[in-house]
């Protein structure tokens, strides 16, 4: 399994990171079977999963779920499971509880926290305590009520050069790993030559040390418009609908199941099931 340090070692060799999240065990066994760096459980599973329309919904329960189930899925790759809405605000005894039940219960290796001066104390306390983090700057979802939707960040010289401030403070406080999600191209360079800690990119552009996606976005799985950032690998929801609508035809045509799929019992022991 790959560590922190050697994510840190492939940034420094130039060799990029590819990360995928997952929510349950096969989907995580594909990805370790393909040959992924690091697997993210992201509270997006409460949209790609759960069915809510926000990332807000999604637990501390929630999450330790999920992350157990990728664990058992794949035993061999390095996991950081995302800390829910409101599970690292208003005390730091929190942040540190619920991210010791993700490591402890979950067996995720590391935590990911949105935002960044805000979360600055968190990331730092939560590192002392022997936690990795990977802190998550750009369009923050879970914020997305107080920035008023899922938009670009750091469109203005003045906007990124907050965020780069906040991207140095972020590992500064300890982060191993940071993700930048929504900024233009020239932010996320910046940022990821500004740090020692590899920047990991979601519609950021491809001049970052490594690339997340959302599982379902990157195997058309869900059938819902996906965002721009994203590239569709495969387009599996039109063939799990015609697999579907196969097997519903052929159950009312009474085609399926056909004596191969079928189980019998000798001659003999038929003639008592009348007698
Ligand atoms: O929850 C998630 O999937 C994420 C990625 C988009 C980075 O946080
Ligand atoms: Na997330």
């Amino acid at each position: 399994m790959k560590s922190t340090a050697d994510f840190r070692t492939m940034k420094q060799n130039g060799e990029k990171i590819a990360m995928v999240t997952a929510y349950d065990a096969p989907s995580a066994k594909h990805a370790e079977t393909a040959g992924i760096d690091l697997l993210l459980v992201g509270d997006s599973v409460g949209m790609t999963a759960l069915g809510y329309d926000s990332t807000v919904p999604v637990t501390m329960e929630d999450m330790i779920l999920h992350t157990r189930a990728v664990r058992r899925g794949a035993i061999g790759t390095f996991t950081v499971a995302d800390m829910p809405f409101m599970s690292y605000h208003g005390s730091l005894d929190l942040a540190l509880g619920n991210a010791c039940r993700l490591m402890q219960e979950g067996g995720a290796h590391a935590v990911k926290v949105e935002g960044g001066n805000e979360v600055l104390d968190v990331i730092h306390a939560l590192t002392r305590a022997g936690v990795p983090v990977t802190a998550h700057l750009g369009l923050t979802p879970q914020s997305a009520g107080v920035i008023g939707g899922y938009k670009v960040q750091g469109k203005t010289a003045e906007q990124a050069g907050k965020l780069i401030r906040e991207a140095k403070k972020a590992e500064e406080a300890g982060a191993f790993m940071l993700v930048l999600e929504c900024v233009p191209l020239q932010v996320a360079e910046r940022v990821r030559d500004g740090l020692s800690i590899p920047v990991i990119g979601i519609g950021a552009g491809r001049n970052t040390d490594g690339q997340v996606l959302v599982w379902h976005d990157l195997i058309g799985y869900s059938g819902t418009r996906v965002p721009k950032f994203v590239k569709k690998f495969a387009d599996l929801a039109p063939e799990i609908e015609k697999a579907l609508r196969d097997y519903k035809d052929e159950v009312k045509a009474g085609a399926f199941p056909e004596e191969g799929h079928s189980f019998f019992m000798d001659d003999e022991e038929v003639g008592a099931l009348y007698s």
